[in-house]
C-alpha cells in the first residue's frame, strides 16, 4: 500500500481529542492513584466493619461508634490495654491487600483520644516475614477530652513484595488497664508533585506519560449512586479530610472521598489536562428526581459552580479559598449526568437536561455543556447550540473495527464526545477482559476513525483508567497494579493511548492511497512542518506500506505489535512500543506493519 500525504488542506483537528475517564472503581482511587495507603482508615460507609485491622500484642481492638472522631468520621478504633500490660500493644492496618513499601520517606498521621503520655511506635513490617522496613517513634501527649491529630514522617527501606502492614503500638505499661481510641489513620508515600493529600507518585507518573488532554470525572456510574442519597455529593468531598464522611459507592465498596473535587482539579492542573466535570442530573439506580423536585438539586449544582468559580466574596467561593485554592478553577466542560438513556432515565432526561442546562448556561455561558447520551429520543428535540453529545462504546474487536467510519457522514454541526470506550472481549484468552493486542489494535482503528473526524469528535476518553488487580469488578482498564511495588502494568491499550495522545497534529491532512481501508487503517495530521501518520494493521499478516510525505527528510517510527492474543501481565510486560529512526528517501518511508500492529510515524 502506498499512502501519499498531502502537505496542505484538510480539517482542523480537536486539540482535546485524546483524554481519559476516571471513576472510583476497582480501588482505582482509594488504594490506587490517591496516595493514602491504609484501608478503612476512617471506618466510612457501612460495609467494611473491621476490614484491614488486626491487634498487635496482647490487646483487644474494636470499632467504637460511641467515640466518633468528628461529625463525619463516626467511628474510631478502641484499643483496650490489659491490666497486666508491660509491652508495646496496638494495632495493624493491612492496607489494600497489602502495602507497597519502598525506599521512601513516608508521612503518617492519626487522631487519638485517651490519657496517654509517652511513645507511639510506627512500623512498616512484612506480614509473613516479620521483616521491619521502618521503625519510628514519636512522643505524644493525649487527653481524654477530645481527639487530637498527630503527624509524623519517617524513612523506610524497600520490601520486595506487597505483603506488608502498618503498625501503631503504644507503651502498654503506661496505659495498662485503660483504653485509647485512634481514628482517621493515614500513610502516604511521596505524592505526585509533592501535593498534600496528593496522588501516589509512581501510579500518577505512569499516567502523566500518556499526555492525555483531558480527564472526565468523577463518573461514570459512580456519580449516580445506588440510591439518591448515596450519589456523589461534591460538598462532602471538600475541606479537611476528617470532615468528609465518604459514601457507599456504586462499585461495591465505600469511597473515602479523600480524592475529592479539589483533588481532582489539582490532578488536572498538575498533569495539564482539561477537566470535564460531571454533575448529578437526577438519576440514581434507586430512583429519578425530576420536575420541580429537581429544583433543590439544580440549586446544589449552582452552589458547586459558585464553589468552583466564585470570588472570595461569595459564600461558596470563600469556602474554596479556605480549602486552599485562591483563584477560581478553570473548567470549560461540564457534563449533565451519566448515561441517562439507560436504567430508566430516558423519558425524564430531556426536561432534567434542560433545567440544568438553563441554570448553568445563564450564569456561565462559556462553559460547554455535555449531554450524557446520544439517544435522540432521550434528548430535548432541539439541542441548544454548542452542546456536545456523549457516546459510550464498549465493544468486541471486530465490532469496533466495523465502527471505523461511524462519524464519516454525521452532520458537521453536532459535536460529539466519546466519553467512554474500550474493547471488552468476552472471550479474551487473558481473562477479565484485560487488554490484548487484537483488542488494542481495534481501539486504534476506532481512534483513527475519530481523529479523521475530529472536526466533530471533540473529545474521546479511554475508560476506565486503572484497576487494583486484587479488587476487580470492571475490566479492562488502561493500567493496573497491586500492592507490590513492581506490579504496575501498562496494558497494550495504555501504549496505544500514549502513542496516539503524544503524537497529534492540529490539522487532519488528506491522504491518497493505493488501497481501501482494511485491514490497514491510517490518518495523517500535522502541526507546522511536523507530520504524524498513525497506522493500524488489523490482520494476522504483515503489510508493507510506503508512506510518502513530500519535502520531509527523516522520520521516527514507533510500533506496538504482538501476537493476536498477547497482552501485558503483572510482572511480565512483554508488549512495548519499539522506536526506530527512518531516513526519508525523497520523503518516502518504508514501513513493515507487523501483524496486529499499531504505529505512529513522525516525519519532519
Ligand atoms: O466505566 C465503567 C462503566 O461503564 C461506567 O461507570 C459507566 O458509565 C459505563 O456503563
Amino acid at each position: 500500500v502506498t499512502l501519499t500525504v498531502a502537505r496542505e488542506g484538510g480539517n482542523k483537528s480537536s486539540p482535546l481529542l485524546f483524554g481519559v475517564m476516571f471513576e472510583e472503581m476497582d480501588h482505582s482511587g482509594d488504594g490506587g492513584i490517591h496516595g493514602q495507603l491504609l484501608q478503612n482508615n476512617g471506618f466510612q460507609g457501612t460495609s467494611l466493619g473491621m476490614t484491614s485491622y488486626a491487634p498487635v500484642g496482647n490487646t483487644e481492638i474494636s470499632q467504637d461508634t460511641l467515640n466518633p472522631v468528628s461529625d463525619a468520621i463516626t467511628s474510631s478504633l478502641k484499643v483496650s490495654v490489659p491490666d497486666n500490660a508491660t509491652e508495646y500493644v496496638g494495632f495493624a492496618n493491612t492496607g489494600y491487600m497489602g502495602i507497597p513499601v519502598m525506599n521512601h520517606t513516608y508521612k503518617s498521621s492519626f487522631w487519638m483520644n485517651g490519657k496517654y503520655s509517652g511513645t507511639i511506635n510506627l512500623k512498616l513490617i512484612g506480614s509473613q516475614s516479620g521483616i521491619v522496613y521502618a521503625d519510628h517513634n514519636l512522643t505524644v501527649e493525649s487527653t481524654d477530652s477530645a481527639f487530637k491529630q498527630f503527624k509524623t514522617s519517617f524513612n523506610s527501606s524497600a520490601s520486595p513484595n506487597g505483603d506488608n502492614e502498618w503498625h501503631l503500638t503504644l507503651d502498654g505499661s503506661k496505659a495498662a488497664g485503660s483504653s485509647l481510641n485512634f481514628g482517621y489513620i493515614q500513610l502516604f508515600p511521596p505524592t505526585y508533585q509533592d501535593r498534600e493529600n496528593g496522588l501516589r507518585d509512581d501510579l500518577a507518573t505512569v499516567l502523566s506519560r500518556v499526555n492525555s488532554t483531558f480527564l472526565r470525572f468523577p463518573g461514570g456510574n459512580n456519580i449516580e449512586g445506588l440510591e439518591i442519597d448515596t450519589r456523589w455529593k461534591w460538598n462532602t468531598t471538600i475541606g479537611p479530610l476528617v470532615d468528609r464522611p465518604g459514601r457507599e459507592s456504586d462499585w461495591f465498596y465505600p469511597n473515602t472521598d479523600a480524592l475529592g473535587l479539589d483533588e481532582y482539579l489539582w490532578w488536572c492542573e498538575d498533569m495539564k489536562m482539561a477537566p470535564l466535570l460531571a454533575v448529578w442530573a437526577g438519576k440514581s439506580y434507586g430512583g429519578i428526581v425530576s420536575g420541580s423536585d429537581l429544583d433543590p438539586f439544580v440549586e446544589d449544582i449552582m452552589n458547586e459552580m459558585e464553589y468552583l468559580f466564585g470570588s472570595e466574596e461569595t459564600q461558596y467561593g470563600k469556602m474554596r479559598v479556605q480549602n486552599g485554592r485562591k483563584e477560581p478553577w478553570k473548567i470549560d466542560y461540564v457534563e449533565i449526568g451519566n448515561e441517562d438513556d439507560l436504567t430508566g432515565g430516558c423519558d425524564t432526561y430531556p426536561d432534567r437536561f434542560t433545567q440544568i442546562y438553563n441554570a448553568i448556561h445563564d450564569k456561565y455561558p462559556n462553559i460547554a455543556l455535555v449531554a450524557s447520551n446520544g439517544n435522540y429520543s432521550c434528548l430535548p428535540p432541539a439541542l441548544p447550540e454548542n452542546v456536545i453529545i456523549d457516546l459510550h462504546l464498549y465493544r468486541q474487536p471486530d465490532d469496533f473495527v466495523a465502527l471505523f467510519n461511524q462519524f464519516d457522514n454525521q452532520p458537521r454541526n453536532q459535536s460529539v464526545m466519546v466519553g467512554e470506550y474500550g474493547c471488552r472481549n468476552t472471550s479474551s484468552a487473558l481473562g477479565d477482559y484485560w487488554s490484548f493486542m487484537q483488542g488494542s489494535c481495534s481501539e486504534a482503528v476506532y481512534m483513527i476513525g475519530m481523529e479523521r473526524n475530529s472536526d466533530i469528535v471533540q473529545m474521546a476518553a479511554y475508560a476506565p483508567l486503572l484497576e487494583h488487580f486484587g479488587f476487580i469488578s470492571w475490566s479492562p482498564t488502561m493500567y493496573g497494579f497491586n500492592s507490590s511495588p513492581e506490579s504496575i502494568t501498562p496494558s497494550t491499550s495504555y501504549y496505544v493511548q500514549k502513542m496516539f495522545s503524544s503524537n497529534k497534529g492540529n490539522t487532519v491532512l488528506p491522504v491518497n492511497s493505493t488501497a481501501d481501508f482494511g485491514p490497514l487503517y491510517w490518518v495523517a495530521t500535522k502541526t507546522d512542518s511536523k507530520y504524524y501518520v498513525k497506522l493500524a494493521n488489523y490482520a494476522s499478516d504483515e503489510q508493507n506500506v510506503t508512506v510518502s510525505i513530500p519535502k520531509t527528510e527523516s522520520g521516527r517510527l514507533e510500533m506496538l505489535s504482538g501476537s493476536q492474543n498477547e497482552g501485558n501481565q503483572p510482572y511480565n510486560v512483554t508488549v512495548l512500543p519499539v522506536t526506530t529512526k527512518l531516513k526519508g528517501d525523497h520523503g518516502n518511508y518504508s514501513v513493515t506493519m507487523a501483524p496486529w500492529a499499531v504505529a505512529v510515524l513522525v516525519a519532519m
